[in-house]
């Protein structure tokens, strides 16, 4: 049997792209190789969000041209959101690249392939009419009780540092009839947690007659779904429906990761993320009052072009004042082709380090106090394995969405009262209630 090895980048919705290109694959006889060496297909499934996903890629393809020049009959493909930016240029940079597709195109990539004997020509892309969801295509699931369901793709915002509306095109939303099958197929196969995935959530359904409440409602009915996340927000869609929706829906978690990106009004302006630091706060604040015990994660940009010491420091008291649960600190990276790349006063390298490290302090300290609060609290625990650093304990996520490493005897899947003992920035230490009891 030939076989595959599949390398993943990026996000979640590169790891759910994945999971179909596996499946795809699998339909057309292939089976998984554990590693590059053992494959006959190689397949990257790309980021570009930020310079350093692109150097990781250039790394592991380097390899991947070492192995295919031992054993050249090795067909190497290169999908996602790098390999779309890089359309024009992709196979003179990488000649022994065999085919290349764009995060639009998934569903060609078996006729790319060339079906069943994988006679590989040189292929490429498909142009932005062929974009379709791989929503349905077969899939390969990592996880047995969770699952991502996507329910848009592209984006229509404009961010000027980013470059994900111009490597996944225009929003299209997926008919909620399709979502809706797809999340009760998946709650028949066993799964207990659901994740929507889109660039932003919030204006899912403009185009088909729906909108995100109604989506996340019609969810919260399927049988089984114990729990709904989604990811991600953006702050200027978050209507007054969806909040309800949040409070109501017993399945939808106590979480919502809402990237802030600059607590300055200024430079937020300048991202053109279009609400100020005071509209922000009104939202956090509304979401508190309607969903008490919310866990609030972020996503934050230093050294954005022109960013100064102070508009710097308004980011810093932003984390302080919501008093984030989690957050991804990033800094700026420019991206070719967008707004923010050719910005005047871009900021030195060494600035953008101190900015971070500071960042990364206050988040830290800030999510610390957060998970303190915690210790003492019984909380309902996702069983997904057993910990990573020491398998005599579980681990599992809680409806906030924070792992917790606990003594216990559950199943994967299974779902546990644990009481919480300790905390650190990151992770929460228990013991399962049965336990406690025994
Ligand atoms: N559509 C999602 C995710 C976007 S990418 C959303 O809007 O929430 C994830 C994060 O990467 C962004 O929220 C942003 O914080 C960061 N990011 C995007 N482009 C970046 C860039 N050029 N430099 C640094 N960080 C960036
Ligand atoms: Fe990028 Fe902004 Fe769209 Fe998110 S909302 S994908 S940050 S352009
Ligand atoms: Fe995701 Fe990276 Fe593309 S973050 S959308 S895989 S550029």
């Amino acid at each position: 049997m030939r076989r595959y090895h599949v390398t993943t980048f990026g996000c979640q919705m590169n790891a759910h792209d994945s999971e179909r290109i596996k499946g795809m694959l699998e339909e057309l006889g292939l089976g998984e190789a554990p590693a590059q060496e053992d494959a006959d297909v190689l397949v990257f499934n790309t980021c570009t969000i930020r310079e350093k996903p692109d150097r990781r890629f250039a790394a592991h393809l380097a390899q991947a041209r070492a192995l295919k020049e031992r054993e050249p009959d090795k067909v190497i493909a290169v999908g996602g959101c790098y390999a779309e930016a890089q359309r024009e240029r992709l196979f003179s940079l990488y000649p022994f690249v065999d085919v290349a597709f764009g995060p639009g195109s998934i569903p060609h990539l078996g006729e790319w392939l060339g079906a069943g004997g994988l006679g590989v020509e040189r292929s490429a892309f498909g142009t932005a009419e062929d974009r379709a969801f791989a929503g349905r295509l077969p899939r390969h699931r990592e996880r047995r009780f969770q699952a991502w369901v996507q329910i848009s793709m592209g984006c229509n915002s404009v961010c000027a540092y980013c470059i994900v509306p111009a490597v996944r095109g225009r929003e299209v939303s997926r008919r909620p009839g399709e979502i809706l099958a797809e999340v009760e197929g998946l709650a028949r196969e066993g799964v207990r947690e659901i994740t929507l995935l889109g660039q932003n959530v919030n204006s899912y359904g403009r185009d088909v007659g729906s909108d995100f409440a109604k989506l996340l409602r019609a969810c919260d009915v399927a049988e089984g779904i114990e729990r709904i996340r989604f990811t991600s927000p953006h702050p200027k869609d978050f209507r007054a429906g969806v909040i309800a929706a949040m409070a109501e829906c017993a399945a939808v978690c106590e979480h919502a990761h809402l990237p802030l990106q600059s607590g300055s009004t200024r430079v937020l302006k300048a991202m053109r993320r279009t609400y100020s630091r005071e509209r922000y706060l009104r939202l956090v604040d509304e979401l508190r009052a309607a969903i008490p015990d919310l866990a609030l994660t972020t996503d934050l940009i230093v050294g954005f072009p022109g960013e100064t010491d102070e508009e710097f420091e308004e980011t810093v008291s932003a984390v302080e004042q919501v008093g984030y649960d989690g957050a991804f600190t990033f800094v700026y990276s420019p991206r070719q082709g967008t707004e923010a790349a050719s910005l005047p006063n871009q900021i030195p390298e060494e600035l953008k380090r101190e900015r971070i490290e500071r960042l990364i302090e206050v988040v830290q300290h800030v999510a610390e106090a957060r998970k303190r609060e915690r210790v003492g609290r019984v909380e309902e625990v996702l069983v997904e394995g057993p910990s990573r650093t020491d398998p005599a304990f579980l681990r599992g996520r809680t409806r906030r969405n924070t792992t917790v490493v606990f003594a216990g005897s559950a199943a994967p899947g299974e779902l546990v009262q644990v009481r919480i003992e300790d905390a650190t920035s990151t992770t929460l230490r228990g013991v399962e209630l049965a336990t406690v009891a025994a």
